[in-house]
């Protein structure tokens, strides 16, 4: 079925449901960060092909947005029935482009199944609401108010390397279910993976021009596309430096924005220590830490530093290296440039001081997992976003300096507090600058119906199914004033 979506292992653009090549015939050569070997080759769009994709989502947008909302749901569904047929040719497809361990990829898929599928029905459940006015001095209940919830038009989906199909189908089934038209521009490295979301999407019956896709790097088509005029809502997820510049140079365009992260996991002197160093150790390293909500700091009081080191280090050691198609867990990063940024900030910290537990190897953009104990706030690796497999251990005298510290980055994902004490927990959290605490947990997004939202530089608005349909609609109201009923009408019993 993805037979017309490439040509030649040349990958091409979904406009108004047909597969077209660019007129630029300007390609960028996608090769596996595992070997290098070449995965395909993707379009480099040009600002007139940005023109045409975008005023064909506003002119299909209407067809779409008046669709009754189950024949919408009945399309989304089968989007994830077909997903799920192929779920296993898409998975092998992200871990060549991406080097996602092949168990992650699976995951990120079906997960993706699961989430197309609760988003078609939460959108149906999604209703508006009447309201009367005589809850409000002055007003009576012939004032009727009839609140339903409009798309806002057409939404620009961008999305990160790291879930190239989950968070491309987290923007795009959400806004797709509000009834709003879709241009979709996935990251470079993911783009394929990505196309093939867009292709299951396509196939599931959506009318053509409702979804459109637009490849190129950010770096030279991004800020075309997102100053488009025509462009309703961006809904954005990638890193901190690239989203406060689309926030700078799109003014007035409303945009959800999931943004970098620097987690925190604090751990408190009554935690279960085994199981707050197996919650770490995954939280850290999964997908080798190419998470924004990997846990990226440990915050621990140091009466009982020692032992949870030991068992980080313990557990870290039993973490297995290697090709992401075998099983194992630290695979190879995204790319040479990333391996770079994050051997930077270890060769900081062993610069200045920090105790280095285990790793601090490298073979190319494959790094060891590394974990430092030790850390100080005069370490970059104390407040930067590694994404990589790396792990700082900061040792803090009490709850308030883990707090402090915490709050003093400028970053606000989530966060993460291991105890026994509930009251400590809630009082902890209570404090944290961030959108979302885990008491006993490693941070992470999912379940995907919870809220998911950052704060600081990690974001704007609110994520998770419900939330994501709301954010990609706006409510509009029709006030029906009653006047005074005619003499022929008697008094309500
Ligand atoms: P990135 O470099 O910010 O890129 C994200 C997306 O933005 C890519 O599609 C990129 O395209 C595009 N882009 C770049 N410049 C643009 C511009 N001027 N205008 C429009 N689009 C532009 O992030 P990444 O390296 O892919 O992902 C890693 C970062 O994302 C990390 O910081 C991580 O924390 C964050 N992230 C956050 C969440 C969350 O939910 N909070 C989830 C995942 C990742 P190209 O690929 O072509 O450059
Ligand atoms: O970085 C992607 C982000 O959205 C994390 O998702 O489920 O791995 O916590 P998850």
């Amino acid at each position: 079925m993805f037979e017309d979506i490439k040509d030649n292992n040349i990958y091409k653009n979904l406009y108004d449901g047909q597969w077209i090549s660019s007129a630029s015939n300007n390609f960028i050569t996608i090769n596996s960060p595992i070997n290098e070997e070449e995965v395909g080759k993707i379009q480099a769009m040009t600002g007139e092909e940005v023109d045409k994709v975008v005023s064909k989502a506003q002119s299909s947008f209407g067809v779409w947005a008046d669709k009754p909302v189950s024949e919408r749901a009945d399309i989304i569904h089968k989007s994830a029935a077909i997903l799920e047929e192929n779920s296993e040719e898409i998975a092998n497809i992200l871990t060549k482009e991406i080097a996602k361990d092949i168990k992650s990829a699976r995951s990120e898929v079906i997960r993706t199944v699961d989430f197309i599928r609760f988003t078609a029905d939460e959108g149906k459940r999604i209703q508006g609401e009447t309201l009367q006015g005589d809850g409000f001095h002055g007003f009576s209940k012939d004032k009727l108010a009839f609140v339903t919830r409009e798309p806002v038009g057409v939404v620009l989906a961008i999305s990160p390397f790291n879930y190239p199909v989950n968070l491309s189908a987290s923007k795009i089934a959400p806004a797709l279910m509000a009834g709003n038209s879709v241009v979709f521009k996935p990251p470079t490295q993911g783009s394929i993976s990505a196309l093939y979301l867009a292709k299951v999407f396509q196939a599931a019956g959506l009318p053509n021009g409702v979804l459109n896709t637009i490849t190129g790097k950010g770096s030279e088509i991004g800020d075309y596309i997102i100053k488009h005029k025509e462009i309703d809502l961006i809904n954005f997820t990638g890193s901190s430096e690239v989203g406060r510049h689309i926030s700078e140079v799109t003014s007035m365009v409303p945009s959800i924005m999931e943004l970098g992260g620097k987690d925190a996991a604090i751990v408190l002197e009554d935690a279960d220590l085994e199981h707050a160093a197996n919650n770490i150790v995954k939280g850290a390293f999964s997908y080798s830490g190419q998470r924004c909500t990997a846990l990226k700091r440990v915050l621990v009081l140091e009466s009982i530093a020692d032992r949870l080191v030991d068992l980080i280090t313990e557990y870290v050691s039993q973490l297995k290296v290697g090709n992401p198609f075998d099983d194992v867990t630290i695979t190879p990063l995204i790319n040479n440039k990333a391996a770079d940024f994050v051997q930077g900030l270890i060769d900081d910290a062993i610069d200045k001081g920090a105790t280095l537990k285990i790793g601090n190897k490298r073979e190319g953009n494959l790094l060891y997992p590394t974990v430092f104990d030790n850390v100080t706030t005069d370490m970059r690796i104390a407040w930067e976003e590694p994404f990589g497999p790396v792990l700082p251990i900061i040792r803090v005298k009490n709850i308030d300096e883990a707090v402090d510290i915490a709050n003093a980055s400028e970053y606000g994902l989530q966060s993460s507090i291991f105890t026994n004490d509930i009251d400590d927990a809630f009082h902890i959290a209570r404090l944290l600058e961030v959108g979302t605490v885990q008491i006993n947990n490693k941070t992470e997004r999912g379940p995907d119906h919870f809220p998911f939202l950052g704060v600081k530089s990690s974001g704007m608005g609110t994520q998770g199914i419900r939330y994501s349909i709301e954010a990609m609609s706006r409510p509009k109201a029709i006030v029906v004033n009653l006047r005074e009923r005619s003499d022929k009408v008697g008094q309500v019993k």
